[in-house]
């Protein structure tokens, strides 16, 4: 009943045991979530902080929603309306949050890296929440928990994550996750999207979306991250739409049916059309969904009151 490490870094740290432990809790959590009172005091006494150095929408509210349906109190902190403006450092900040008697970090931060850095400093249990182009791990654990959802198994799917590979902490964690718990898989996109020596993580690279459309049963899209590219590496987002981008036509005609994912914010028009987005194959609202009930498995699991 409890994970092989006290903080949730990325999945790269975790085997395939914690993962399936995680998605059982959740499989619990999700139950409760359907009925009409959705809170448990599993984490009543429990203090979280929300520490967000990076924008969110999905990410923080899922988080924080999962902490309320847990009972625990939660702070929320943004980095831009804090003293980290007047020069404070990320560890005197998390250090004066934690005097406060708060057990838990939640932390997003542009900074790759950085909440491993901040685990070997403070005692408390780190949950990242997105660490720059490194991982993304809670997304990567809803993510494959959805398609385990509508599969019953990740072994042996086919799953391609098509877009902007690179720069993605999301295509980083769902890698690792998925070739976990057996999953197949391709990534796909530019050539200048894609990291070189990508097939060492156990992935097939094609170019050719339509290829890689295809031979799947998902197909994850990704967004393009403008904000985290020093120099272009494509001519225009109307090129990476028309060579890169999917749209429902695409998928209609396909032999068979596949699912779309995608983690959001999706910039409707570029990597994905709205027609697909909306589409009967997209589980998109699923996959926020399960983030709920993803999140609330991982801070019980972390909480350390498994056994009381
Ligand atoms: N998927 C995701 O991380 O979205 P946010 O940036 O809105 O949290």
């Amino acid at each position: 009943m409890s994970l092989s490490t006290k903080h949730l870094l990325g999945i790269k740290n975790l085997n395939a045991n914690d993962i399936e432990l995680i998605f059982q809790t959740a499989d619990t959590f999700k139950g409760i979530l359907q009925r009409p009172i959705k809170k448990v005091p599993s984490l009543r006494d429990t203090t979280i902080v929300n520490l967000f150095y990076e924008n969110s929408t999905r990410t923080r509210i899922s988080f924080e929603l999962a902490e309320k349906r847990l009972g625990a109190d939660t702070i929320n902190f943004t980095a831009s309306s804090s003293s980290v403006s007047k020069g404070e450092t990320l560890i005197d900040t998390v250090k004066n949050i934690l005097s406060m008697k708060v057990d838990m970090v939640v932390m997003r931060h542009q900074a790759s890296g950085a909440p491993h850095f901040l685990s070997q400093h403070i005692p408390a249990a780190i949950i990242n929440a997105g660490d720059g182009t490194n991982e993304h791990p809670t997304q990567a654990l809803l993510d494959s928990y959805s398609i385990r959802e509508k599969f019953n198994t990740l072994k042996d799917k086919k799953i391609t994550i098509i877009g902007d590979i690179m720069h993605s902490r999301v295509a980083l964690s769902n890698i690792y996750c998925l070739k976990k718990m057996g999953a197949k898989v391709t990534v796909s996109g530019p050539p200048t999207l894609i990291p070189k020596h990508i097939e060492s993580l156990g992935v097939q690279v094609t170019y050719n979306v339509a290829e890689a459309l295809e031979w799947c049963d998902v197909a994850n899209v990704l967004r393009i991250q403008l904000e985290r590219q020093n120099m272009p590496l494509f001519s225009t987002l109307r090129e990476y739409s028309l060579y890169y981008g999917i749209n429902k036509k695409m998928l209609d005609s396909l032999k068979k049916e596949i699912l779309i994912m995608h983690p959001g914010p999706i910039n409707r028009g570029v990597e994905l059309s709205s027609d697909a987005a909306d589409s009967h194959h997209s589980i998109i609202l699923n996959q926020v969904e399960n983030g709920v009930a993803i999140r609330m498995a991982v801070l019980y699991l972390l909480s350390g009151k498994t056994t009381s």
